[in-house]
């Protein structure tokens, strides 16, 4: 189980003023010393938070691999090309949204298009290519058509949920994590995910990546990232371990 910790947040509190700190480059080294497996950072089109500036430092600097979050747009593909990054996750976009909504929609041809002609640029570079997807198993048999190594089941409609409904989102990424393994698929997972609620997702056998952004930043905010990041590793390796 590898814990890939998403610094877009340093970077809100950066844009907030406009300014020069907190630096993300500064969050990756610190979130590499708590016991981070890699830094994922989402390039939006409207640059909220990560900048182009901070891809090319932490391309250079990070001492862990890269997950590199883009919309699957001609221009985002280009930049992605010229980073290299190890790994890059395709994910929807919307403006006006806060945040990551749903998973990428792959039910038409035009929608899987683009998405396809984005894999297969990444993936010729050496870019392995994940897709975001909510935990359905027509997402995940698109995805496996489209020829990536690994899906992200968005985890969001679990971490939004509580009590009978909640178990259900449970049940439904633990079959959607088996299906994508079984169609030999990678399986990772992130959106939502806190140090309450992490356990029984981590706890699934088949999810090898968990991608942890906003709670992680949150409580560094008082406890310092290294610590911060300390914390949810240990988190993970005792549900591996139970
Ligand atoms: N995975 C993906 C694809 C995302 O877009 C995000 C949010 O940027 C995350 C994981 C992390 O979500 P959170 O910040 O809620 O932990």
């Amino acid at each position: 189980m590898r814990l890939y910790v998403n610094i877009d947040h340093v970077a809100t509190v950066r844009q907030a003023r406009r300014t020069d700190e907190p630096d993300p480059v500064r969050g990756a080294v610190l979130a590499e010393l708590g016991g981070a497996d890699g830094i994922t950072i989402h390039l939006r089109e409207d640059r909220r938070h990560i900048q182009d500036r901070d891809v090319d430092l932490l391309m250079d600097t990070a001492r862990t691999p890269i997950n590199l979050e883009i919309a699957a747009s001609v221009q985002m593909v280009e930049l992605a090309c010229s980073w290299r990054p190890a790994q890059a996750t395709l994910v929807p976009e919307k403006r006006e949204e806060v945040t990551t909504e749903g998973g990428l929609s792959l039910r038409t041809e035009a929608q899987r298009g683009p998405v396809g002609a984005a894999t297969r640029t990444l993936q010729d570079l050496g870019i392995r290519t994940s897709l975001f997807i909510d935990p359905d198993e027509d997402a995940i048999r698109a995805s496996a058509d489209l020829g990536v190594a690994a899906v992200e089941l968005h985890t969001g409609e679990f971490a939004n949920s509580d009590g009978a409904e909640r178990a259900e989102q449970l049940t439904r990424l633990s079959e959607a994590a088996s299906f994508a393994h079984a169609a030999g698929l990678a399986v990772h997972a992130g959106h939502g995910l806190t140090y309450e609620n992490v356990t029984p997702v981590a706890a699934i056998a088949e999810v090898e990546e968990l991608n942890i952004g906003h709670s992680v930043i949150s409580r560094a905010v008082f406890v310092g990232l290294e610590r911060a990041v300390r914390d949810m590793a240990e988190i993970l390796r005792r549900a591996r371990a139970s």
